[in-house]
């Protein structure tokens, strides 16, 4: 493939990345958002193969292509919605671990002998780029872990962590000195040292982060992973690789901001971790007065008939009941009915951005009745009644009237201002920040307690027999009147 040709593939790949992180942006347009982003990587991988490959290449490309494709595709379409997060974090520790083998792979047999500043250059795209590649790789490995449970999601806090840290950055930078200063192979000692060190530093980053603050850490890494690989592009003078790495890391940085404030956490208070200690939320349990009280299935659809205007606020619980087509069915029965049914969806809701928009629209739920925490927050006062479907830390009051509450300060949906709020869980456990629900045990707060799917399936059946019964009076009354 001739340079000229090369550009434009580059170009074109280009182009439709960006128009993909475009359409991904709103839930309308995000399937064609992907559609561009799948053309744009089968664009970047053929140019690159065709552009940069040649001979006996073909044959290493293939083995290597081959199997990873096959095993992707089973695994990205075996995955469960809930466990997508697992699913990206571990892909984002390839990106990290690709980003350290291409470094030491290009300092030991680089492309094309480089004298002078171009010398010195690389030399530095390669420490740079291992370092951010052995941080994001072991970081994203122990978030894995977080998110499957293998490893408690409870925040790890060493003796003077800080200054552990400070301690490796340090010690990363030394090596550097001494890298940049002997010639090739002879850096290899300090590359693979400054290699160990910025493993352990990506490990002792994130076990030092609460489950709470998971989302972030993920978006975070996903931010990290975008610069291995612009730096791995700036390895081996790949611009497509620097554009798209240049684009993952700065979306994930934005992404990361945008969680931070949904959850009124700095930046640097999540990366310094800390968040979501059991202490914490047994100080907060043990300011929780009073008893909650339950409901019935019949005495949540006599409500919901009675209301003009319902908000039902999905969480986690909803997602994996996967109740959301029930939830579907339910809104139109009402809506058929002159109930003003809306969603009102919190930002970190469930377990990944757009979680619940997913699942809705998976559901055929007309989007312009979901709306965003924002957009309804103030309508709470004047709805009659709030379903609560498998969410709890996304509605919990202590965030906003607690100010010992470890979540304080969190923005959260403010169910607890309607007639009615059901909540519908199966205990009275804690969410995913572990921290007790005054939501529980509000005057007008009943719990509809059982799996999410069973009680919403029980509501459509009264619905739906409703209905049938309504019908079959019309049809005699019709019939006797003929
Ligand atoms: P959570 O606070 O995690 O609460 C979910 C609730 O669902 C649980 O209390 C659980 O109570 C209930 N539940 C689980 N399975 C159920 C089932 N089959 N039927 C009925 N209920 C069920 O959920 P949320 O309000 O969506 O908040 C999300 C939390 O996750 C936040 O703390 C957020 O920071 C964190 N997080 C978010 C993300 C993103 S980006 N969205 C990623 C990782 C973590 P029972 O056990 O009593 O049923």
């Amino acid at each position: 493939m001739s340079n000229n040709l090369l550009t434009v593939a580059y170009i074109a790949a280009s182009a439709l990345f960006i128009l993909s992180l475009g359409g991904l942006s709103d839930q309308e347009t995000a399937r064609k958002g992907n559609l561009y982003g799948i053309a744009g990587m089968l664009i970047a991988v053929v140019a690159t193969a065709i552009g940069s490959i040649n001979g006996s290449g073909y044959g290493i490309l293939t083995v290597a292509v081959v199997p990873g494709v096959v095993i992707g595709a089973i695994v990205a379409s075996r995955v469960a919605m809930t466990s997508m997060p697992e699913l990206v974090a571990i892909l984002h520790s390839f990106v990290g671990m690709a980003a350290v083998l291409v470094g030491i792979a290009n300092y030991l047999q680089p492309g094309q002998p480089l004298v002078g500043v171009e010398e010195t250059i690389h030399k530095l795209e390669i420490f740079i780029g291992v370092f951010i590649g052995a941080v994001t790789f072991t970081g994203s490995v122990i978030a894995f872990g977080k998110l499957r449970t293998i490893i408690k999601s409870k925040p790890l806090r060493l003796p003077a962590r800080h200054f552990l840290n400070l301690v490796m950055l340090m010690a990363s930078v030394g090596l550097g000195v001494w890298f940049m200063g002997v010639e090739s192979p002879d850096g290899l000692m300090p590359l693979l040292l400054m290699t160990t060190i910025a493993s352990l530093l990506g490990v002792h980053l994130v076990m030092a982060i609460g489950g709470a603050d998971m989302p972030v850490v993920i978006s975070m890494l996903n931010s990290y992973s975008g610069w291995a690989a612009a730096a791995a592009g700036f390895m081996l003078s790949n611009d497509l690789l620097i554009i798209t790495g240049a684009l993952v890391g700065s979306s994930g940085a934005i992404l990361s901001y945008i969680m931070c404030r949904a959850m009124n956490r700095s930046f640097i208070s999540v990366i310094l971790g800390g968040f979501g200690t059991s202490n914490s939320s047994a100080q907060s349990s043990s300011q929780i007065m009073g008893e909650s009280v339950s409901t019935t299935v019949d005495e949540t659809v006599e409500w919901l008939l009675n209301a003009k205007q319902v908000i039902i606020t999905p969480g986690y619980g909803m997602a994996v009941a996967q109740a959301q087509h029930s939830v579907s069915e339910i809104t139109k029965q009402l809506r058929k009915r002159g109930v003003e049914v809306r969603f009102g969806i919190h930002p970190v809701a469930g377990r990944l951005p757009g979680h619940m928009n997913v699942l809705l629209a998976e559901a055929n739920v007309p989007y312009d009745i979901v709306l965003e925490m924002d957009e309804i927050n103030e309508d709470f006062l004047k709805t009659d009644v709030v379903l609560v479907i498998g969410a709890n830390d996304t509605v919990n009051p202590s965030a906003a009237e607690d100010p010992e509450s470890p979540i304080a300060g969190m923005p959260v949906l403010e169910v607890w201002k309607a007639k009615h709020v059901v909540v519908m869980k199966r205990s009275m456990a804690s969410g995913y920040a572990g921290v007790e629900n005054p939501l529980f045990y509000k005057e007008n707060t009943h719990m509809l307690f059982g799996d999410a799917k069973k009680n919403v399936d029980l509501i459509l059946n009264h619905l739906q027999s409703q209905e049938e019964a309504i019908g079959v009076s019309k049809a005699l009354a019709t019939s006797t009147a003929g």
